[in-house]
């Protein structure tokens, strides 16, 4: 008998409302198979119904997980629309006063609602400008902002004219920003002054200012937001402000539709080489497949505030703050600041302030609350709160349990969504209202997604067991490629498992057929909901002269989800192994904060005489990721290490680390 055999199903303690796509388990049902019988006729029906197309696509579905090798799967390819018209005109008719945005800055009590129409004008006036700037349709922009709703405007003021934006997390460093800058070919960089959060000014324009001082990241302008008014460098010849800009041009803009496949946006995210890679969403089967999710998984209804606390610069914030929520006609709050700030209780304070209805975080953040105590939850009133989602990590069902019951006080539906960056929308998640749950299961797929577990020698798994998770067929919302790479788009997806889109999780299925996540399978780390890679951390820290050899792997920690451990072989005469000296840690945290961004830092480092390498010199992670975890005996087959008494000295090493 499995373990889970033990384990009931939680009901959903609430209904679905009358405007719900799903509204029951037989509905769920009978569209999971109509979209696996016939995915093109499935998704034309719908996006018919959810977008405004100036010309209504004919065609669902072209390619498939063969032939992207050739070409890029290809989405109601003949037809045509405006994705920031979808998102933002379209509903002037109906919620022109309605809050499109709720702002929610660092600093409590502060906020700022735009209604759709404010929305319209500023995102034209933004259109007008870039225009004036000389972007144009297929030209690519970078925004590095803050959490203000002038980086929602930006991203749609970009899809309006026809520009991939690229959104870079604010945390990444004048590095990283740069080889993005490069990657792309940006023509523009939209940032701001400084951002805020927790109290702090974060650093923003003075980066952009950093990475562009490299000649090979050259662009024509940089539109500058002034968030703080804090005092700038200012290059006359480069630098434009938001404000004065945007009041010199006419609040109105044409729109012109483009295709089906025009690019939407570039979002950089990590693999397994140090080099991250640029995923390229496209606009008509993104936004069909986000609206759909968003309201589906979350069952949205007429007058939803709706709170999803990502940053825009992950894909959370693309689909779930941006673009589905906006393309609902809902309205989607903006948080600037930390789930800390001023105290344990400001998420909470923001439920209670602004009604919010449906709130969507990351495991990371309900472990560090939860273990803050419960008061700061219990004296806001979340009477408003229906929904509660989660994503980003697995989320362990202590937490899910603390989540659901003294946030949710059993009142609310709890949804765990499964998606990445490269599939654009929730792709494993109970529906709200629907579907029956256990703490820590990413449960069914949505519609359109069909799920399969391989084992490491591509042996199809049938009913309950564990795999690497493949999805079999293709979905609206998926990446079309890497930015400038379809090789390695189609080596890194599509090789290991062919025919098959790889995800890169593993994955466990019960006898409910529920998916239970277990987390990468490859050499990605998800720290804090951040994805990182593990060459990425390699990569910065042998820029560093003192290290020779460098080896990063991740070990479970208790807030964190995964840790950062990194190994490292010193060039220097003491020969002394185990702990770091200070002075040697906090010089190698600088680097790779240099190199990565301010999210990146390492939680444990070890000092080694040397890595465990196979006579063909490949480093044996396995004996690391396991000797991190704490384990010293059970370390699998080392016989086909060069120099096995690596392996003892590894394991003294971190026992004094
Ligand atoms: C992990 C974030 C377990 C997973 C939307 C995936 C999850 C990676 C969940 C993608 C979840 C995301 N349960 N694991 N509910 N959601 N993940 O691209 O390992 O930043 O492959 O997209 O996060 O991270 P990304």
């Amino acid at each position: 008998m499995s373990e889970n055999s033990q384990v009931q199903l939680t009901q959903s303690p609430i209904t679905t409302g009358p405007s719900s796509l799903i509204p029951d388990m037989s509905s769920w049902r009978e569209q999971w198979l109509s979209a696996l019988n016939d995915p093109s006729g499935f998704w034309l029906d719908k996006t018919k119904n959810l977008l405004d197309w100036a010309q209504a696509p004919s065609l669902g579905c072209e390619g498939d997980f063969w032939s992207v090798q050739q070409e890029p799967i290809r989405w109601f390819a003949d037809g045509r629309l405006n994705v920031s018209v979808n998102c933002v005109d379209r509903h002037l008719e109906t919620r022109a006063d309605q809050a499109a945005i709720i702002w929610e800055a660092d600093e409590p009590g502060q906020n700022v609602t735009w209604t759709y129409r404010d929305l319209h004008e500023q995102v034209c006036r933004a259109a007008n400008v870039l225009t004036d700037l000389g972007v144009s349709a297929g030209d690519r922009v970078i925004i590095y902002m803050g959490m203000v709703p002038h980086a929602a405007v930006a991203m749609l003021a970009c899809a309006r004219i026809g520009a991939a934006h690229s959104v870079v997390f604010g945390g990444f460093s004048a590095e990283a920003l740069r080889d993005r800058i490069i990657d792309c070919g940006a023509r523009v960089v939209i940032t701001q002054d400084e951002g805020r959060r927790g109290g702090r000014a974060v650093a923003l324009k003075s980066v952009v200012d950093e990475a562009l001082s490299s000649p090979e990241a050259q662009v024509d302008k940089v539109l500058v937001y002034k968030r703080t008014h804090a005092d700038l460098a200012w290059d006359e010849s480069r630098d434009v402000d938001w404000e004065s800009a945007c009041s010199q041009v006419s609040a109105q803009h044409e729109a012109q539709a483009f295709a089906a496949e025009h690019p939407l946006f570039i979002l950089y995210t990590s693999g397994s080489t140090g080099r991250p890679k640029g995923l390229m969403h496209t606009s008509g089967g993104y936004l069909t497949y986000t609206t759909f999710t968003h309201r589906a998984v979350f069952d949205l209804r007429e007058g939803d505030v709706y709170g999803c606390v990502a940053d825009v610069g992950w894909i959370t914030g693309h689909s779930y703050i941006v673009y589905g929520p906006l393309s609902n006609g809902t309205t989607t709050v903006m948080f600037e600041s930390t789930p800390l700030y001023p105290d344990a209780g400001r998420y909470w304070s923001l439920v209670e302030q602004h009604k919010v209805n449906i709130f969507y975080t990351a495991p990371t953040a309900i472990r560090a609350l939860a273990a803050m105590g419960d008061e700061f939850v219990t004296k806001y009133d979340l009477s408003s709160l229906r929904v509660l989602g989660t994503v980003g990590e697995p989320i362990n069902p202590e937490a899910w349990e603390w989540y659901y019951n003294v946030v949710g006080q059993g009142k609310c539906a709890l949804v765990d969504t499964w998606w990445q960056t490269e599939t654009g929308g929730i792709s494993l998640s109970p529906l709200a209202g629907v579907t029956p749950t256990q703490a820590g299961a990413a449960t069914l797929p949505l519609p359109g997604i069909q799920p399969v577990l391989l084992s490491p020698e591509s042996h199809l798994i049938h009913g309950p067991g564990e795999g690497r998770l493949c999805l079999n067929m293709p979905w609206p919302g998926q990446a079309r490629t890497v930015w400038g790479d379809h090789e390695r788009f189609v080596k890194t997806y599509f090789s290991d498992f062919p025919g098959r889109y790889f995800t890169g999780d593993g994955c466990r299925r019960d006898e409910f057929g529920h998916h239970w996540i277990t987390g990468r399978v490859d050499d990605v780390l998800n720290v804090s909901g951040h994805r990182m890679g593990t060459a990425e951390f390699e990569a910065a820290l042998i820029t560093d002269e003192l290290v020779a050899e460098a080896a990063v792997v991740g070990f479970p920690h208790p807030v964190k989800g995964q840790g950062v451990c990194a190994y490292l072989v010193l060039r220097s005469e003491d020969q002394s192994f185990g702990a770091l000296s200070d002075e040697i840690l906090a010089r190698l945290q600088a680097v790779v904060r240099a190199r990565i961004g301010v999210h990146a830092k390492l939680d444990r480092t070890i000092r080694i005489p040397g890595l465990p390498k196979t006579r063909s010199g490949k480093v044996m992670r396995r004996i690391l990721r396991k000797v991190a975890e704490g384990e010293t005996k059970a370390l699998g087959d080392v016989s086909t290490l060069a120099d096995s008494a690596v392996v003892e000295a590894i394991i003294e090493a971190a026992s004094k680390a």
